[in-house]
Parts: structure tokens; C-alpha cells; sequence
């Protein structure tokens, strides 16, 4: 039987910090506000050069030299974006251009918040069945492109990075499960709204579509969801709560994982948080926050990870790990 292992990680986010006091100066808000209400201390946010697959590139490098791995080994390559660089070629097609490689099978998967977790579900299937071998696994993301900077109620949330990991074949697991859902049904609540040409226009540093979202109602129903799927998933795969090591959430917001956290009666200490720094990077999050905590030691070799994720679509998914 074939496994996916996560054999290397990578990060990146871009140089420009932009903090809540910086948001203090566009918007009716306040640092206090944002920190209370969803954790959010910092940002990082791209210059207007710097495309999705320009934040991809260097993750994806970092990822491959953890795992030792040259960009020609790879056979399959998946971006998880919902800003893709153009509405085609696909992100992942400019990313494999920038890496050099040739051949091997690149496309896009478009979850919103849950494309990392969706891409890892596929990519896993793939080397279960055989079909690859080696694959990279990126979540980019350049949100502050459809960003409403007039909106109070979602600037302040989303941000720019990239993460990668790299799956390899093994005979031992590797990914435990993935259990991904959808429901389109909720779509009015978090979604992108067409401007006309000539409304809002000069807030956009590209693009013509606008993040809005009615977040208290995502937030009840995020934590109602979450709570039901990480329990889901561990009785899938025969474990309990006590038997992970770390939980490694989308960070949308500390409240959602404080709450995820309590449900599955874990300690804070056991989560992965990078919310404050990083804000709601989307696709990257989860990538992001699991580089974080591998190059800083905390997780290791042969912990029992959860992964998991929600957003628009309504979309929501988790992967069990073992590194
Ligand atoms: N600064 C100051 N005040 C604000 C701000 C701000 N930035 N934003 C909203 N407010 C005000 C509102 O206008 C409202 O004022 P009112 O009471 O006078 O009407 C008040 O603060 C409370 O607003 P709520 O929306 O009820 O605030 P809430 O506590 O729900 O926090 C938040 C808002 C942070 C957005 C939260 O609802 C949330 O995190 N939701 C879920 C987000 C999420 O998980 N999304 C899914 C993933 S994202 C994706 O898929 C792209």
C-alpha cells in the first residue's frame, strides 16, 4: 500500500508588515477592535508587482530543499488559490514555469480558505493510487488584491503569504485520512461582488471583485461546523483527541480556534497560532502555520497532526498527519 508523507515544508510571506495601527489610519477601526475580535496583530501584504506565483516560487523552493528534493523530481504539481496571478494559465502552470519544470501534470484547485486542505486530499489520493510519486503541494495567496479597502469588516482580516509541503510515496503513513466538504448553499454569506468599472476602482490594486462577508453568521456556523468535523475525523481513523500532538487550524480567527481547541479539550499550547502575525492568509494558512511550527522545532518526527479548514463556498475539510 501506498502512503503520502509530508517529506518537506516551506514558507513565504512578503516583506511589507502592515500593522493594525497602520489599518487605524484607512479605516474606522481600532488595534484594540481587531486584536479583541479576531487576534490579528500584523499582516503581510505584497507590493502590486508581486503576483500569487511570485509568493508561490519561493515557498515551493524552501519546501523541495527541506525534503531534499530537486524541482525535476516532481510529478505532480497543485496550487490551491482563489487569486490566481490571471484567469489562466493556471497558477500552478506559472509556478512550474518558474521552477523549471516540464511535463509533469500542474493545475488549480479554487476552495477558498479549504484549498490547501482539498489539494492535499487530492494529491494523497493520487499516491495512493499510484499515479505520483513526489508532489507539491502549494496554498497561495494574494488576498489584498480583492480586498474592499473602504470595508472595515474585512480589511482588516486578510492578508498575502504562501506555503508548500512536499508529499513523497511511502509504506507507512503519511496522511492518515482527508475528509473534505462543500456546501453552496451559503455562498451569499462569504463571497466576491462584480464592481462596475468606475466605483470603487482606484481602492483595487487589480482586479475587479471585492471580498464581502456577513461574519457573524460565518462564525457561528464555522465553529458548529468544525466542531462536528474534527470529530468526524478522528472517529474515522480510530484515534481521540489525546492521542494528537498538535492541531494546526486555519487561522481566520483566534476565537474559532480557541473554540475548535476547546471542543476537542485541547490546550492552546498544542495549536499552532499564527493569526496575530500572519492574519487570514486563506489557501496559505494552514501551510504557513504547519512551516512555522516544523522549522521552529515544535513539530516533529512522528507527531499526530490535525489539519483543518473553512471558507467560502461554504467549503471545510481536515487532513490527519502523522510528520
Ligand atoms: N473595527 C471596528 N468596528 C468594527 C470593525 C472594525 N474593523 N468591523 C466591524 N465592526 C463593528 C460592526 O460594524 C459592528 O458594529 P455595530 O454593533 O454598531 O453594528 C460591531 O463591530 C460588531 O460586528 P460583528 O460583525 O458582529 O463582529 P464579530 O464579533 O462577529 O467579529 C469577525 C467580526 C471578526 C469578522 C468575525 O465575525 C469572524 O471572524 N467571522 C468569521 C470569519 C471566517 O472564519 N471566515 C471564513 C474564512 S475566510 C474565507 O473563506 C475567505
Amino acid at each position: 500500500m501506498n502512503y503520502a508523507r509530508i517529506t518537506g515544508t516551506g514558507s513565504y510571506l512578503p516583506e511589507q508588515i502592515m500593522t493594525n495601527h497602520d489599518l487605524e489610519k484607512i479605516v474606522d477601526t481600532s488595534d484594540e477592535w481587531i486584536r479583541s475580535r479576531t487576534g490579528i496583530e500584523q499582516r503581510h501584504i505584497a507590493p502590486s508587482e508581486q503576483n500569487t506565483s511570485d509568493l508561490a516560487e519561493p515557498a515551493a523552493r524552501r519546501a523541495l530543499q527541506a525534503a531534499g528534493r530537486v524541482p525535476e523530481e516532481v510529478d505532480l504539481l497543485i496550487v490551491a488559490t482563489t487569486t490566481p496571478d490571471r484567469t489562466f494559465p493556471s497558477t500552478a502552470c506559472l509556478l512550474q514555469q518558474k521552477l523549471g519544470i516540464h511535463g509533469p501534470p500542474a493545475f488549480d484547485i479554487q476552495a477558498v480558505c479549504s484549498g490547501f486542505v482539498y489539494a492535499l486530499s487530492v494529491a494523497d489520493q493520487y499516491i495512493k493510487t499510484g499515479m505520483a510519486r513526489c508532489v507539491l503541494v502549494v496554498g497561495a495567496e494574494k488576498l489584498s488584491r480583492i480586498v474592499n479597502w473602504k470595508d472595515r469588516t474585512t480589511c482588516v482580516l486578510f492578508a498575502d503569504g504562501a506555503g508548500a509541503v512536499v508529499l513523497e510515496a511511502d509504506n507507512k503513513p503519511g496522511i492518515i485520512s482527508t475528509h473534505i466538504h462543500a456546501d453552496g448553499s451559503y455562498e451569499s454569506l462569504l463571497t466576491t461582488v462584480e464592481r462596475q468599472p468606475g466605483t470603487d476602482q482606484e481602492r483595487l490594486a487589480d482586479g475587479t471583485a471585492f471580498i464581502e462577508m456577513k461574519g457573524n453568521e460565518v462564525f457561528k456556523i464555522a465553529v458548529n461546523t468544525l466542531g462536528s468535523l474534527v470529530d468526524q475525523t478522528l472517529s474515522a481513523a480510530g484515534y481521540s483527541a489525546d492521542d494528537l500532538d498538535w492541531l494546526v487550524p486555519h487561522q481566520a480567527n483566534h476565537r474559532i480556534i480557541q473554540a475548535t481547541a476547546r471542543k476537542l479539550g485541547m490546550s492552546l499550547d498544542q495549536v499552532v497560532l499564527t493569526v496575530n502575525r500572519h492574519g487570514n492568509t486563506s489557501a496559505a494558512s494552514v501551510p504557513l502555520a504547519l512551516d512555522t511550527a516544523v522549522r521552529d522545532g515544535r513539530i516533529k518526527s512522528g507527531d499526530l497532526i490535525l489539519m483543518e479548514a473553512f471558507g467560502g463556498g461554504f467549503t471545510w475539510g481536515s487532513a490527519l498527519v502523522r510528520f
